[in-house]
């Protein structure tokens, strides 16, 4: 995931803001029929998949010595409070900031610290 960022980023950042895939992968989809463009929106089979695999290298990428924060977007379409356990066990915590009702889901955006 952060295969092309060079080794004097690490310990750089101050905020990460991250757009995930994340929804919950349909049980239609496989590894015959599977589209480049699945991976826009297919977070795995949890939804959060792809964002678990993130926060555990963007640790490598924060400025730790600094006030330093995760933005995220989830949805109400996952398990929010079994993320919630995974984050803080990856040692974060967890704010929401804002949510928004958009068609089938709400959209959360998520502040870690
Ligand atoms: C919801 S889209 C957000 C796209 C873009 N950030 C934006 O706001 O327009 C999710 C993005 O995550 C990318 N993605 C999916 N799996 C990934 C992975 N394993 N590593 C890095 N990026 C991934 C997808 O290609 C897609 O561009």
């Amino acid at each position: 995931m952060f295969n092309s960022f060079p080794e004097n980023l690490q310990h750089a950042f101050d905020i990460i803001v991250f757009n995930p895939p994340y929804l919950p992968s349909s049980h239609i989809i496989n590894d015959d029929n599977r589209k480049k463009i699945d991976s826009s929106w297919d977070g795995g089979f949890t939804g959060f998949d792809i964002l678990l695999d993130f926060l555990k290298k963007a640790k490598n990428y924060l400025n730790l010595k600094n006030q330093h924060y995760i933005y995220f977007v989830s949805s109400s379409r996952t398990n929010l409070t079994i993320l919630n356990n995974q984050i803080e066990k990856l040692g974060f915590k967890n704010e929401i900031v804002d949510r928004k009702h958009v068609f089938f889901e709400d959209i959360v955006l998520n502040r870690l610290s």
